[in-house]
């Protein structure tokens, strides 16, 4: 999964969709390969279908049944993805993530997933009181009452962040979707490879230009101010569910 990086494999030819699904540039074809679908097939959400494919057209082209429909971003400038626009929130998510693993079988999201169910407490310093890391330290006479500062302060922080990356009104998500409906637990979202090349973007990223392009593709919100409360929250929290994780940027 953490791999995979947010293009077009290069087999993706004439005759292929490249789509946007979820937070991710995927490769969609009209027909999910044989192999795509898992044991719990029937419970799965209605796939969705690009609209303006080249190949075959689909039957169950969402944009055929008509009425209104909202585009889902492209990747690199591909065809857009029409969804009905009466589908929003954990539906929305749940068959743009349908989508996406029919056409990356191989990856295991689900036990990523399951990884992570809570927030993570920031590092203990109460050994900042001992001896001669304490009043003798160079940095020292630190109080129990400034370690357990320091502490509340982050968790609230990353507190924050949690509330936003759940909530599909803080981000202003026009489609009642919130990052954790994908990344429960902000699973595979991988800050720890930060900064590094994404091709949809064109360039080097930081977490927190993967997060503004998740909010206006996925999410179908408004850009964030990058230095904002709400984007500075969002990037404490999802970092705060990686740690202990090895610092590897660049890594996909
Ligand atoms: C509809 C499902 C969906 C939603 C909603 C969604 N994402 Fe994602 N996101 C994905 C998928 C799929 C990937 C690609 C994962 C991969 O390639 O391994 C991804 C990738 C990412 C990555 C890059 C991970 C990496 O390995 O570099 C980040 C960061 C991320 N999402 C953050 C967010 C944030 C923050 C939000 C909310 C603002 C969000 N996502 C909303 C599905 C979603």
């Amino acid at each position: 999964m953490r791999n995979a990086p947010l293009r077009c494999p290069a087999s993706a030819a004439a005759g292929t969709i490249c789509v946007l699904l979820g937070a991710l540039a995927g490769c969609a074809q009209n027909a999910a390969p044989p192999g795509a679908t898992g044991p719990n097939a029937s419970e799965r959400p209605p796939a969705i279908t690009p609209v303006a494919a080249t190949a075959e057209p689909s039957a169950a082209a969402p944009a055929a049944a008509g009425g209104e429909t909202v585009a889902i971003g492209a990747c690199d400038g591909g065809a857009a993805v029409e969804v009905p626009s009466s589908l929003t929130g954990q539906p929305l998510a749940d068959s743009l993530m349908d989508q996406w693993q029919r056409d990356h079988p191989e990856a295991n999201w689900v036990a990523e997933q399951q990884e992570r169910h809570a927030l993570i407490p920031p590092a203990d310093n109460s050994d900042l009181l001992k001896g001669d890391q304490g009043k003798d330290h160079a940095y020292g006479n630190y109080t129990e009452r400034d370690i357990l500062t320091w502490a509340r302060e982050t968790e609230k922080f990353v507190a924050e962040g949690s509330r936003i990356f759940h909530s599909a009104d803080e981000l202003g998500s026009t489609v009642a979707v919130s990052c954790d409906m994908c990344h429960p637990h902000a699973a595979n979202t991988h800050p720890e490879t930060y900064p590094k090349y994404q091709t949809q973007l064109g360039r080097v990223a930081l977490l927190r230009d993967m997060i503004d392009w998740c909010i206006e593709n996925p999410v179908r919100g408004e850009h964030l101010d990058p230095n904002g409360a709400k984007m500075r929250a969002l990037e404490a929290y999802i970092q705060s569910q990686r740690k202990g994780v090895a610092l590897n940027y660049g890594k996909h």
